[in-house]
């Protein structure tokens, strides 16, 4: 009884899980946070990193991109956020309140799925799905339509590539009385008719990318009147429309120094839930498109690691579209008409098209700067992993844990599971922790492509690299 006392006294689980012995009868699945315990401040980690990044350069002259340059494009207050060194920037409170429409979102220990691997792991993820888009998309979306509202913005424009970034965006720009104009790679329009109906009910405007609405979309079309559109294409489009009407901005949801901040919420949650368990993960891992997922999850635990943690932080990838595992550090544009600054970043090069998989989110040829110096300088790792292999563990994810992930999220899955069998193999117990960055509800056009046999393996030809590398050749290095 003094036992079960203790246990109650220091707060280790709630007196339902164990009987009159003490014994555990209960296991917990989710470790929750309650509003109160949100926290108030995203992490830059700009201001701990070992070595200084290289800055982003004018196409034109070469030098440096100051504030001035971006400010067509971005309002003022989150161009000061993309340059900002400070280590912590307070949440405004209006975007706390919308935040808390679904924030603190629940830390999980995945046991079902750990029964299935049989493997020596304990498996905690951050269930990002339950956000009303269903992904972590809106973390940003809701800050950026916040700051442009107040900087006097009337509409955004942007791109998107699955789906999910597009209905955040509508969403947020919805709650803060903006208009907004989605550009959407043809792909994904054609595959995901319910997140153009999605972004349509919160009140945004979707266009299949390229169109003939902007003169970057007609010339494209022009060259190639079948494309099945990139992000790359949209970006293009997008900044276009924006920068054209005084009252727009354009917004963009992975890739940029203040996406990244805005994901920190994630990291900062999932520290305080494994606080509250006693436990602290050896691997992190998450999907990565542009990064913005897999940065929010892992940059507060990438501070813990440059500050002397012993911890494996693990990007994946499509193999289809392997940026960090096999394009070069180089500047490049972020979008295929060259209208962005020179980003020093892992790179396929702007021209490069993916092919159709269905990770849409996970079609972009480049990554976000700080995670490719992140990258570049061995805090972080990066895999490549093939679609079959991603949608098998999504599927036997669904079988065990119930919810249906995003196929970008089976690419976390996947990785979860070499983890595991590396584990097992090797006889280690490891703790792993990884981004369940959303649900594939209206996804399952690629779950029946997948189940009926359709998806093929496929891996980028190295002649086909070779090419798209071409478009940067001559291109300063960082
Ligand atoms: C569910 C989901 N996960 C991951 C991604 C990849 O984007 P990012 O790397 O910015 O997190 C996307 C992009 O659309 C997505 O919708």
């Amino acid at each position: 009884m003094a036992f079960l006392l203790c246990k109650r006294a220091m707060g280790f689980s709630p007196w339902f899980f164990f009987n009159w012995k003490g014994e555990n009868i209960m296991k917990q699945t989710k470790v929750f946070l309650n509003e109160s315990e949100m926290p108030r401040q995203w992490y830059n980690i700009v201001a701990d990193l070992p070595t200084p990044m290289s800055p982003p350069l004018h196409p034109g002259t070469g030098k440096p991109v100051g504030p001035d340059d971006l400010a067509p494009v971005f309002p003022m207050n989150l161009i000061e956020q993309e340059v900002s060194t400070e280590r912590w920037i307070d949440i405004p409170e209006p975007v706390l309140d919308k935040l808390c429409l679904w924030r603190p979102s629940p830390l999980y220990r995945a046991r079902n799925f750990e029964k299935l691997l049989d493997a020596p792991v304990k498996i905690y993820y951050k269930n990002e799905g339950v956000s009303p888009p269903g992904s972590h998309k809106p973390n940003t979306a809701v800050a950026q339509a916040y700051y442009n509202k107040v900087f006097g913005i009337k509409r955004l424009s942007t791109e998107t590539g699955a789906g999910q970034w597009g209905s955040a965006l509508s969403m947020a720009c919805q709650m803060f009385g903006l208009e907004c104009r989605v550009f959407m790679v043809k792909i994904s329009y054609e595959q995901k008719p319910y997140r153009r109906l999605m972004m349509m009910t919160w009140g945004a405007d979707c266009i299949p990318s390229p169109s003939n609405i902007t003169q970057a979309g007609r010339k494209i079309l022009e060259e190639y009147p079948d494309s099945p559109g990139s992000l790359g294409m949209a970006i293009s489009e997008a900044i276009e429309d924006a920068v054209g009407d005084k009252d727009a901005r354009y917004s963009l949801g992975s890739v940029l120094n203040h996406v990244l901040l805005h994901q920190t919420i994630i990291g900062l949650e999932a520290q305080k839930q494994l606080e509250k368990i006693g436990d602290y993960p050896d691997i992190v891992m998450g999907c990565a498109g542009g990064g913005s997922n897999f940065a929010g999850l892992c940059l507060p635990f990438a501070r813990d690691k440059i500050h002397g943690k012993q911890i494996s932080i693990v990007a994946t990838e499509p193999t289809s579209c392997p940026t960090m595992t096999r394009g070069p550090f180089a500047y490049d544009f972020g979008d295929t008409a060259m209208t962005t600054p020179l980003l020093p970043m892992y790179t396929l090069g702007h021209d490069f098209v993916p092919a159709p998989i269905h990770a849409g989110g996970l079609r972009y040829h480049g990554m976000a700067p700080i995670l490719s110096h992140l990258l570049k300088e061995k805090i972080i790792e990066a895999r490549a992993l093939d679609q079959i292999e991603t949608f098998t563990a999504g599927i036997n994810w669904a079988r065990t844990e119930g919810f249906i992930p995003a196929p970008e999220t089976n690419h976390a899955i996947a990785a979860v599971v070499q983890e595991a069998q590396k584990a097992k193999e090797e006889g280690k117990e490891k703790t792993i922790l990884f981004n369940w960055s959303g649900h594939g509800i209206v996804d399952l056009a690629a779950y029946d492509a997948f189940l009926s046999g359709k998806l093929k393996k496929y891996e980028l030809p190295e002649e086909e690299l070779q090419k798209a590398l071409e478009s940067i050749a001559g291109y300063p290095k960082p």
